[in-house]
């Protein structure tokens, strides 16, 4: 049986590709509320209420489920504009500020969000936070041999840096791009804005899993009695 997550999950990614055009190059987010939109948008495609639309994804996983549902696919040299970014999250707080990470694609999920003309976050309720950092550790990309050098910067920044191992697969996770993520607990994010760009500095580090100013809209899939939801912010 499907769960109450799940059907929250389902019900916003629909709603996010039920707002994609005709005629457009759409960013393919990853995770698994972003497959319920991307398998949404190719059964759109499949009936004809879609025409033209082109997909650009931000992970192996998208480009696998964007072929699973017959949407073509383009990429950032080609395209001059994308103009609709469908993501998931890990963490949206009242700014539309986000963590994002858990499946550790933020890097290209950051390059094609924030190329897009309209970024729209898909998340169930669960995601919604006061404070970012306050339910999930922040991801951060490191190139392999800057680990260790990267750990103890991130310690003297007043983080507890953890390198993320693999499920079902021995050592430890690997990147789309052959690179390796570290997971952070800060006891409070106070400046989302600079603490991104302060990790970004630290040599060896690719990308961090903070995305601030990039949304234009959350859509967010919450159960009200037993009935989904979907609120806008
Ligand atoms: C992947 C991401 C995902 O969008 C995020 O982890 C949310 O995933 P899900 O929809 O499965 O909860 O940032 O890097």
């Amino acid at each position: 049986m499907t769960s109450p997550q799940d059907l929250m999950k389902q019900e916003v990614g629909k709603a996010a590709a039920a707002r994609v055009q005709s005629n457009t190059v759409v960013g393919l987010g990853t995770g698994s509320t972003t497959a319920f939109a991307i398998e949404f948008i190719g059964k759109r495609l499949a009936s004809g209420e879609l025409t033209n639309v082109q997909g650009i994804p931000t992970s192996f996983q998208a480009t696998v489920l964007a072929k699973k549902f017959g949407i073509p696919l383009t990429t950032l040299d080609e395209a001059e504009v994308i103009h609709i970014a469908i993501d998931g999250a890990d963490e949206v707080d009242p700014h539309k500020n986000l963590i994002k990470g858990g499946g550790a694609a933020h890097t290209q999920e950051k390059i094609v969000d924030s190329l897009a003309e309209q970024f729209i976050v898909v998340v169930d309720s669960s995601k919604m936070v006061d404070k970012l950092g306050s339910t999930f550790l922040l991801p951060v990309e490191v190139l392999p041999m800057a680990v260790t050098p990267v750990m103890r910067a991130i310690t003297k920044l007043g983080g507890v840096p953890e390198l993320r191992m693999g499920v079902r697969k021995a050592g430890p996770v690997v990147t789309d791009q052959g690179n390796l993520v570290i997971d952070v607990k800060f006891s409070s994010i106070d400046n989302p804005a600079e603490l991104e760009k302060t990790l970004n500095n630290i040599p060896g580090v690719l990308e961090n899993g903070l995305f601030v100013g990039v949304t234009d809209l959350v859509l967010v899939g919450e159960l009200q009695g037993d009935k989904i939801v979907i609120k806008e912010i």
